[in-house]
């Protein structure tokens, strides 16, 4: 299998490509359509932004203190794109692009009415990096549309058509693979199989008759389990 190195460059693909809204008080609200975002803490929640000094956005989100990050589906995906291209100094970009600019919890978090969902964050920390400035900010409020919520008011975020950026192209989030710790489920023909993968990759050939011993016994194959699990949680 041939492989290229290359010099240093940036490859963590598939990434969010977000709407970060932020506004002056009493100024026209703008829009930065930003990939270099992610989530860096649970608890308390946290997130960053990059963004290159040069850009317009730059100096309202670092004199505010204040942003919102605002999901893109796909119908956002053009004006996402076109408030990548075009910048706030020259255009009124929640009017070209025909959004509605919404108050959050304060004058100066705009949010995008039709995204469906607004995080709005507070800035902790600015650090300079390069050719960005990272915003670490704290999560202070979190808007989610009710046009997502089925019956029982349960938000079906993946099914609100959410778009992902990679490598220069946008993509709509595609199909289910499985659910989050799936691979060490107890129940199910699934996790046998999964299981049995694992044991099948290792080298101890002792544990793996016990494994089996234990599928013949029970019908489930419970030691491996654990241990997958206890694994999974270093
Ligand atoms: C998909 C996509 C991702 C982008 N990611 C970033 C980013 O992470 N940081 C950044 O500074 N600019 C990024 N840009 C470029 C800015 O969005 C662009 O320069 C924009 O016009 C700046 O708007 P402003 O001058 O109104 O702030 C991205 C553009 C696109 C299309």
């Amino acid at each position: 299998m041939a492989k290229q190195m290359w010099k240093a460059g940036n490859m963590l693909y598939p990434l969010p490509a977000v709407m970060v809204s932020c506004k002056r008080e009493g100024k026209k609200p703008n829009i930065i359509t930003v990939a270099w975002a992610g989530t860096i803490c649970t608890n308390p929640a946290m997130v960053s932004i990059s963004i290159r000094k040069e850009r317009y956005s730059y100096d309202i989100i670092k004199d505010s203190g204040r942003f919102v990050i605002n999901l893109v589906n796909e119908e956002l995906v053009r004006q996402a794109d076109w408030c990548g291209v075009r910048s706030g100094r020259d255009y009124d970009k929640f009017k070209e692009m025909n959004l509605t600019a919404r108050e959050g919890s304060n004058p100066s978090m705009v949010l995008i009415g039709e995204s469906p969902v607004n995080i709005e964050c507070e800035v902790t920390e600015i650090k300079e990096l390069g050719s960005h400035d990272m915003f670490i900010a704290k999560v202070i409020n979190v808007w989610a549309d009710e046009k997502y919520m089925d019956e029982n008011g349960k938000f079906e975020l993946n099914n609100s058509g959410l778009v992902t950026y990679s490598h220069g192209e946008y993509f709509l989030l595609g199909k289910k693979l499985c659910k989050f710790g799936y691979s060490v489920k107890k129940d199910g023909k699934k996790h046998q199989k999964s299981t049995v993968k694992v044991s099948q990759n290792k080298t101890d050939k002792t544990q793996r008759s016990h494994q089996q011993a234990s599928h013949n016994k029970t019908g489930k194959i419970k030691k491996s389990t654990s241990k997958v699990y206890r694994d999974s949680k270093r």
